[in-house]
This record gives structure tokens, sequence and C-alpha cells, in this order.
């Protein structure tokens, strides 16, 4: 059967999250490169909703203002008063007045809900045509959810919020999860109908399944199979929980499509992320945001990629990389950091202790050792010494440095900008380099040296030093 398309779906995510002891609100939380709400919508939005709702009320400017980048096919609305789940979705009908056709109304904190379980309520509403059909779980500890309260037969009569429930209601291990798939009609009716008669004085939204029932109305409920979809967080405890098994699920289907991913345990990645087959991604490795890499690329061990993509058959080994582009066959690391406008072309080397940033280097070209190169066009097939540094800022400017093709420029080099080094040009180790220096051309810019004889013996008598030179001078002269 197909899932049917849901009129609307309503995301409660107006409540403080008291809990998580944060200036941040709740649902604005992340994990997985994601804000929690924003997890909630994804999956939502699989459904293809014809309206898709959300119910801001605490921090209602943070929260508005990040759905209206995340998510702009989403309409928040305001409740200004927190007076229960029930008062909520009443507050979304005034509002946009009555629905009809089939509404789904979840939270903004349950991430881990997966559209496959959302589908399966929905089938299970519509196969049964039901007023109200309530997604539930079995769980190991109730404590704090409301309960799920059956006849003999089975039946579902009621939910029962702990505050308000008997010591054998208290015993009920299956929970309501608080996703429900409700008749758009029948709710409005009976949403107006709702008291706040009850232990915390609030609209429960829980008491529209009894009210729909005693009027005749067939409700139903769909058991979750795996309670842990339902769960939703309460507290930083909860975050990292939900943190892990989302984790885990997105290396899961990394591995079935073809990555190898060597310790799923150290590696971390964010929903954006795409991997080709048959990447390696070795342990302790996290990549963050729109990252991408390509078929036969190796990433790790412990690499932070950001925003990163990696080119066909690159080695990327102990780096931390933000908003750089890596060519195919490129080498970066092992200790390298790669800042954003980094650019690296096709089997080029950015090897150990090397800072990049703004920077563009040629096929072939290599900076192995010891370098920044900042706001830096470096061409083809140069070679970049050990411990050169691109001298990019004076204090107040930063300034450009070109390097052209095939040239070779000599270590401890510093490159004062503005300044560039011709084709094919060289420049000598440890110069420092303040004009152009021509295509085939080698710059020279050090002090000559000069060396004072026997200073050593004299000056400093008695050292190993002077004993060593001592002895050198003897042979040298017996010989
Ligand atoms: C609710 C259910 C409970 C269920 C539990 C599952 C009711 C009366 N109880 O309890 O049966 O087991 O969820 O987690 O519905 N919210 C609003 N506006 C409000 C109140 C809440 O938007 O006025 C939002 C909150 O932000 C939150 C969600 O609704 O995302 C649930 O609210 P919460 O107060 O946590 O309800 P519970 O007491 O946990
Ligand atoms: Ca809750």
């Amino acid at each position: 059967m197909s899932v049917p398309r849901p009129a609307a779906v309503v995301v409660l995510a107006a409540g403080e999250g008291t809990r998580m002891k944060s200036q941040t609100p709740k649902v604005l939380h992340e994990v997985c490169g994601r804000a929690l709400v924003d997890h909630m919508l994804a999956a939502a939005r699989r459904l293809e909703p014809e309206r898709l709702i959300v119910v801001i009320g605490h921090d209602r400017e943070r929260v508005g203002a990040h759905l209206a980048s995340s998510s702009p096919d989403a309409r928040a609305i305001v409740q200004r008063e927190q007076r229960g789940t029930g008062h909520a979705v009443r507050t979304v009908l005034e509002e946009v007045g009555t629905i009809t056709g089939t509404v789904l109304v979840t939270y903004g904190d349950v991430p881990l809900l997966r559209t496959e379980t959302l589908a399966q309520l929905l089938e299970q509403h519509a196969a049964d045509g039901n007023a109200v059909t309530v997604l539930t779980a079995v769980v190991p500890d109730p404590t704090g959810y409301g309960r799920i309260v059956r006849d003999a037969a089975g039946a579902v009569l009621e939910i029962v919020e702990e505050k308000d429930a008997s010591p054998q209601q208290r015993a009920i291990t299956e929970m309501n999860s608080g996703i429900y798939a409700f008749d758009g009609l029948l709710l409005a009716d009976a949403v107006k109908r709702v008291s706040s008669d009850n232990a915390q004085g609030e609209e429960y939204l829980t008491d529209v399944l009894s009210i729909l029932r005693e009027e005749g109305h067939r409700v139903g409920a769909h058991v979750a199979s795996d309670h842990v979809e339902v769960e939703g967080v309460n507290d930083r405890v909860q975050l990292a929980f939900v943190r892990k098994v989302l984790n885990r699920r997105l290396l899961e289907a990394h591995m079935r499509a073809g990555v190898t991913i060597v310790d799923p345990d150290s590696t971390w990645i964010d929903v954006g992320v795409e991997i080709s087959p048959d990447v390696v991604i070795h342990p302790g490795t996290q990549l963050h945001g729109q990252t991408r890499i390509e078929t036969g690329a190796e990433v790790g061990p412990a690499s932070t990629l950001t925003g990163t993509t990696v080119g066909e058959g690159a080695l990327v080994r102990n780096a931390v990389c933000d908003g750089a582009v890596i060519g195919p066959e490129v080498s970066v690391g092992p200790y390298a950091y790669l800042r954003p406008g980094t650019v690296l072309g096709r089997a080029a080397k950015v090897g150990t202790f090397v800072e990049t940033k703004n920077t563009t280097v040629g096929e072939r070209s290599k900076v192995p050792h010891l370098t920044y190169a900042g706001d830096a066009t470096i061409g083809q097939d140069v070679n970049i010494g050990a411990s050169t540094v691109f001298v990019n800022y004076d204090g107040v400017n930063k300034h450009p440095t070109t390097v052209r093709d095939g040239a070779f420029v000599g270590c401890d080099t510093m490159l004062v900008a503005p300044v560039t080094v011709g084709d094919g040009a060289y420049t000598a180790a440890g110069s420092v380099i303040i004009d152009d220096v021509p295509p085939g051309a080698i710059g020279v810019a050090r002090a000559k040296q000069r060396n004072i004889e026997q200073w050593v013996l004299r000056r400093r008598a008695g050292t190993k030093s002077a004993k060593a030179a001592q002895k050198a001078i003897e042979q040298e002269n017996g010989s």
C-alpha cells in the first residue's frame, strides 16, 4: 500500500527545554551537523505533506530565524504561552483554520524518528479508518512518559500522564511517543474541548484520544518496532546518545554503499557528507558540512574535514581541512592545516607542518615541509623548499604572492608580498625576497658569509667543540 500523503505535519517545538541548561534553545542543538528540529523536518518532508508547520514559543526569535533559513518550506506558528500540547495544536488550528485530511503531530526533539516509521503510522491510520492513531513503544523504563491504557481485549482506552496515573497505570510499559495521526476535522472539534483540569493544569493533547473514543470514533495505536526511535532529547546525556545512534546509522549507510570505515566507533560523519564507493576512512576522522570525497581517496587517521572536497585517489592524513578543494591524487599531511580558499591541483603535495590559506597550488607542485602559504598563487611543477614563508601580512593589509610554473623556491625563503617569482626562476636558500624575480633568474637576498678562523679555539677554549676542532686541525696539519 502506498503511503497516504498527510494534509499537514505539525511539529511542536515551543517548549523551553530547561534540562539542557543552555543559552541555545533545545531544538537548535545539533547532532550530525543538523539541528534537532531539522532532523524531524527532514523526516517529515519525505512524506510530502501539503503543509509543514512548526509551533514555536520559547526563544521564538532565534528559532524562527533559524527555521526561515534552514527550512523555508515550513511555516512557523507562535504559541505565546506554553499551556500544553493540546493548546499548541489548538493554536495552530486557530491560526490556519481547520485542516481536512490527515494531520500528523510530532515533536522537534525526536531526531531518531525515521520517515519509514511515520509512514507505517499513516498506513495503519488509513487502513483502520481511525479518528486518531497514536505511535507507541514498549520501553524498559517508562518513567516520565504518558502510559497507554488498554482494555482486556487490547483496545486503546486512554493515555494517562505519569503525574495523573494510578500505581497500576504507572506499571504499564507501553508509552506514548507523543506522535499521532489525526483526522483533521475531528481533531479541530475535539481539541477545543480539552480541559486543563489535571495535575499540571495544562491542555493535554492526549485527552483528544479519549474524547474521540467516548464519542464512538475509532482510536488505535501503532507500536514502533524500535523504541529507541521515539526517544526524545531532554538533556545533554540524551543528546550524546542520539548523536551516537544517528552517526552509526549514517556510517552503516556509507559502508553498505561501498565505503570502508576502519573504525566506526571513532568516526563521525554529518548528514550532508557525500562519499563515493571505494573510499577508505581511517580511525579518528570527522567529516563535517558539505564535505565530498571521491572514489579511491583515503582520509585519516585523525583528520577533520569541514566543507572540503577530496578528489579521486587523494590521500589526506592527520590533517585539518576547512573549505579546501583537494584535487585528484593529491597528498596532504601528515600534520597539515588547509584553511578556506585552499585549492590543490592534480597530484600536488602539501606535506608535514604546512599551513595554507586562500592559496592555489598547481598540478604536481610540492609544498612538502614546514611552510606557511597565505594568499599565494603557485603554478604547476613548482617546488617550495622547507621553511618557506609567504609573508602576506604587513600588519595592516594582506598582499598576494605569485610563484609561476616550474619555479624552485629555496629552503627558508621569505617571500614578502606583494611579490612574484617568475617562470622557472629560483630563489637562494635563506633569502628574503622583496622584489620580483624574473623568469629563469635566481634571486639571492642574504648576507655574504665570512668565516673567522680559530674563533672557537680562542673564545671557547676547553669546550667539547674546541676539543673536536683542535683534533681535526691537528689531523689536517699532521697529514
Ligand atoms: C508529552 C505527552 C506524553 C508523552 C510525552 C512523550 C502530553 C500531555 N503528554 O509529555 O504523554 O509520553 O510527551 O515525550 O502531551 N510543547 C509545545 N507547547 C506546549 C507544550 C509542549 O510546543 O505548550 C512541545 C514541547 O516543546 C515538546 C513537546 O511539545 O517538544 C512535548 O512537550 P512536553 O512538555 O515535553 O510533554 P511531556 O510532558 O513530555
Ligand atoms: Ca518531553
